[in-house]
C-alpha cells in the first residue's frame, strides 16, 4: 500500500513539473516578441552562400542595447546626406541581409548616423516580412541615405519555388519597400544566394552577391567579422547580417577603421555607378570591378 502511495505521488510530482514547464515555454513564446526567420542552411555548390542560424528563442530581446534605440516615433529633421563626387574614390559597400531586426538594424544606423558628415551609407537587403514589422527602421535608413534593397519576401530558395510564387516574393517585397519610402528597390539579393537560369529570366532586377564574406552569422564573434570586413578593398562587396548585436558592434568598429584608410562607404547602387559599371537583370555581380 505504501509503494502505490509512493508511486500515485511521484506520478502527480512529474505531472505538475511538466504543467510548470509548459507554463514556461508559454510565457517565453509571449516574451520573444522579435522572431528571427532565418534557417540555418548551407548551399551547396561553388558559391559557399551560408545564411544566418536562428538567434537563441527571445537571446536578442533581452542583450542590453549599448546605444539608445531611436524610437518608432516619426522622424523629422533628418535630411539624405547628399551624394558628393565619388568617382576615383576607394570604395566598399557595405551590405546588410535578413533584416530590418529593430534594435540592431537601429544600433548600425546609429554608426551611420553618427558618420554621416563623412556621407557614409550603407545598403540593406531587406526581407520583406521584416519589413512590415519595423517600417520606421526602414523609413530612417532611407532617409540616412542607405539603400534599401530587395532580400525576397521571406527568404524563399527562389531556384526551388514556382516561377509565379519567385515573382510574388521579389515583387510583395519591392510593394512593401516602395509604400514606406516611395522608392521601388532596384537591386535583389537572393537567399543564399541560390540562382539559376530560371531566376535569372524571372527575376527583373540585377542580382547583386558579395565577394567578402565575415561569417558573422556564423562566428557570432564581433572581433572576426571586423577582422574580415577589414580585408575589403575598393570595389568590394561586404556581407553581414543585421541580426545580432556582435555585428553592430563590429559595425561601430569597421566603419571609423575603414574611413581611416581612406575609403569611402557606399551603397551597392553608388559604388556601381561611380564605377561607370551598369546593373542590369539576367546578371549577377559579385563586386564592383
Ligand atoms: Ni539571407
Amino acid at each position: 500500500m505504501k509503494k502505490v502511495v509512493y508511486i500515485y505521488a511521484k506520478m502527480l510530482a512529474v505531472a505538475a513539473m511538466v504543467f510548470a514547464a509548459i507554463l514556461c515555454l508559454a510565457a517565453c513564446a509571449e516574451e520573444q516578441s522579435e522572431p528571427v526567420i532565418e534557417i540555418p542552411m548551407l548551399t551547396p555548390g561553388p558559391t559557399p552562400t551560408f545564411v544566418p542560424e536562428p538567434a537563441e528563442t527571445g537571446n536578442d530581446a533581452v542583450l542590453p542595447l549599448q546605444n539608445p534605440v531611436p524610437s518608432e516615433e516619426p522622424i523629422t529633421g533628418i535630411q539624405p546626406s547628399g551624394t558628393p563626387d565619388i568617382s576615383g574614390e576607394k570604395l566598399i559597400a557595405l551590405t546588410f541581409d535578413d533584416g530590418p531586426y529593430g534594435e540592431v538594424t537601429n544600433r548600425i544606423l546609429d554608426v551611420v548616423e553618427a558618420y554621416r558628415d563623412q556621407n557614409v551609407h550603407v545598403t540593406f537587403f531587406a526581407l520583406g516580412s521584416q519589413v512590415d514589422k519595423f517600417p520606421k527602421t526602414v523609413l530612417r535608413a532611407k532617409e540616412l541615405g542607405c539603400e534599401i534593397a530587395n532580400h525576397t519576401y521571406d527568404h524563399k530558395n527562389l531556384t526551388k519555388i514556382p516561377t509565379q510564387e519567385m515573382i510574388s516574393q521579389v515583387e510583395d517585397a519591392a510593394d512593401l519597400v516602395e509604400q514606406i519610402t516611395g522608392e521601388r528597390p532596384k537591386l535583389v539579393r537572393p537567399p543564399y544566394g541560390a540562382k539559376n537560369d530560371d531566376v535569372y529570366a524571372t527575376v527583373k532586377y540585377p542580382l547583386i552577391l558579395w565577394n567578402i564574406d565575415t561569417l558573422d552569422w556564423k562566428t557570432k564573434d564581433t572581433d572576426s567579422t571586423v577582422a574580415a570586413a577589414l580585408g575589403a578593398g575598393d570595389g568590394d562587396i561586404v556581407l553581414m547580417h543585421d541580426l545580432r548585436h556582435e555585428t553592430a558592434a563590429a559595425v561601430e568598429k569597421i566603419v571609423p577603421q575603414l574611413l581611416e584608410q581612406g575609403y569611402k562607404l557606399v551603397t551597392v547602387s553608388e559604388m556601381f555607378e561611380a564605377k561607370g559599371i551598369e546593373l542590369t537583370m539576367g546578371k549577377s555581380y559579385r563586386k564592383a570591378k
